[in-house]
C-alpha cells in the first residue's frame, strides 16, 4: 500500500485548520487509510506571520517550487485564494502529475472547465468539496447521493457573510455598514468582500453546484447576480411586517429543456424552513424527482469546517491513491468531449414564486 504526501500551499486560516487535522488528528486518517497521510511541505509568502497552530520548522518554506518539484509529493493542497497565482499553482500541479485540492470556487467558476480537462488529460484528479458551502458536503451530496436523480430546483443560502448581515439587520436593527464590519471581524468574509454582498461569491458557487447537477460544462456568465448592498434596514422591517424574510438565494431550476439561474434578494414567507437560516449558517435546499426535497445545512465558511472538506478530499484521494484508481473518474461527472450546454433562461422569463 502506498503512503500518500502532501504538498499544502496557503498557510492561513483554512491551511491552519488543514495543518491541525493532518497533525493532531493523524489517527483519522490512519484508521481510514490504514496509512497515515503524510504532511510533508507547507509554503506560504509570509514565514513570519503569528499562526493558529504550530507546525514543525523544517516543514515551512516560503518556495512553492519546493512542493511542486518534490517527485514524493502526491497531492498538491491550493489554499492561496484569488484566481492568477492560484490558477498558475493548479496548472503547474496538473502539469507535474500531482492531484489537487482546492477550495477556490471563484478559481474553479472561472477556469474549471479548464482546469478539469487538464486534470483529465494527466489523469489525476481535482478535489473541490470544500468549494461550496466550506463543511456542508454538498459536492458529495450531488455527485454520489442524488446521482440517480433528475435534479430539478437548487436554491441556497451560499454565502454566510452576506446572511450574517441580514441577520443582524433583521434581528439586531444594524446598518449593512455595521453588520459587514462584524463579519468581516468573525473571518468570514473574502478578503473582497464585494465578492460576498454582491452576490459573486454565491454565483461562483451556485456555477459549480449547476455544473454538477446538470452534468453541463461550467457557466459562470450566463447567471443573473444581484447582491445586498441596496438593502436599507426599512425594507427587511418592512417585508417582517408582510410576512417575509429577505435572505439572498442562489436559484436554479431545470424545466426539462432550459434552466435558470439567479442570485438576489428573495422574500421568503416566514415559516419557509430556509427563512429560519440566521447568522454565518448555510442551507441548500435541493428537490430531485427521486428522493424530493432535501436540505443541507451546516457552516459554510471558517478554519475547522472548511478544513474538515478539505481533510475529507484528501482522504477519498490518498484511499484512491494508494488502490491504483485516482484519476479515473471523470470530473464533475461531465463529459468534456459533449460540448453541448443547457440553454439558461433569459430572466424576464422566469416567475418568481417563492
Ligand atoms: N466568504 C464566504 C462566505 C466564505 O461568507 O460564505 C466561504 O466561501
Amino acid at each position: 500500500m502506498k503512503t500518500v504526501q502532501v504538498g499544502l500551499v496557503g498557510f492561513g486560516t483554512v491551511g491552519s485548520g488543514v495543518v491541525r487535522l493532518l497533525t493532531e488528528h493523524e489517527d483519522r486518517f490512519r484508521r481510514r487509510l490504514g496509512e497515515p497521510l503524510i504532511l510533508k511541505k507547507v509554503a506560504d509568502i509570509d514565514l513570519a506571520r503569528p499562526r493558529l497552530v504550530s507546525l514543525a520548522p523544517e516543514l515551512f518554506t516560503d518556495k512553492v517550487q519546493e512542493i511542486l518539484a518534490d517527485p514524493e509529493i502526491d497531492v498538491v493542497i491550493e489554499l492561496i485564494g484569488g484566481v492568477t497565482e492560484a490558477y498558475d499553482l493548479i496548472m503547474a500541479a496538473l502539469a507535474r502529475g500531482k492531484h489537487v485540492v482546492t477550495a477556490n470556487k471563484a478559481l474553479l467558476a472561472l477556469h474549471g472547465n479548464e482546469i478539469f480537462q487538464a486534470a483529465s488529460r494527466a489523469g489525476v484528479e481535482v478535489g473541490f468539496e470544500a468549494s461550496v458551502c466550506g463543511g456542508i458536503p454538498l459536492i458529495l451530496t450531488l455527485r454520489q447521493g442524488l446521482a440517480a436523480n433528475s435534479i430539478q430546483e437548487i436554491f441556497g443560502i451560499l454565502n454566510g457573510t452576506s446572511n450574517y448581515i441580514l441577520s443582524k439587520m433583521s434581528m439586531a436593527g444594524a446598518s449593512f455598514q455595521q453588520a459587514l464590519v462584524e463579519a468581516q471581524a468573525q473571518g468570514y468574509a473574502e478578503a473582497d468582500p464585494t465578492l460576498d454582498v454582491e452576490g459573486i461569491d454565491a454565483a461562483h458557487k451556485l456555477a459549480i453546484l449547476m455544473a454538477l447537477a446538470y452534468g453541463t460544462q461550467i457557466n459562470f456568465g450566463a447567471i443573473h447576480v444581484e447582491g445586498i448592498t441596496r438593502l436599507e434596514p426599512i425594507d427587511i422591517q418592512l417585508a417582517r411586517e408582510f410576512g417575509y424574510q429577505i435572505k439572498l438565494l442562489a436559484i436554479t431550476r431545470d424545466d426539462g429543456q432550459r434552466v435558470e439561474a439567479r442570485v438576489h434578494p428573495t422574500m421568503l414567507p416566514l415559516d419557509h424552513i430556509m427563512a429560519s437560516v440566521q447568522g454565518a449558517f448555510n442551507a441548500v435546499y435541493i428537490t430531485g424527482d427521486a428522493v424530493g426535497p432535501i436540505l443541507l445545512y451546516g457552516q459554510g465558511a471558517g478554519m475547522m469546517p472548511t478544513a474538515s472538506a478539505v481533510a475529507a478530499d484528501l482522504i477519498d484521494l490518498a484511499y484512491n491513491i494508494s488502490h491504483g484508481v485516482a484519476g479515473r473518474v471523470p470530473p464533475l461527472g461531465v463529459n468534456f468531449a459533449d460540448q453541448s450546454r443547457r440553454p439558461i433562461k433569459p430572466l424576464e422569463e422566469i416567475v418568481t414564486n417563492y
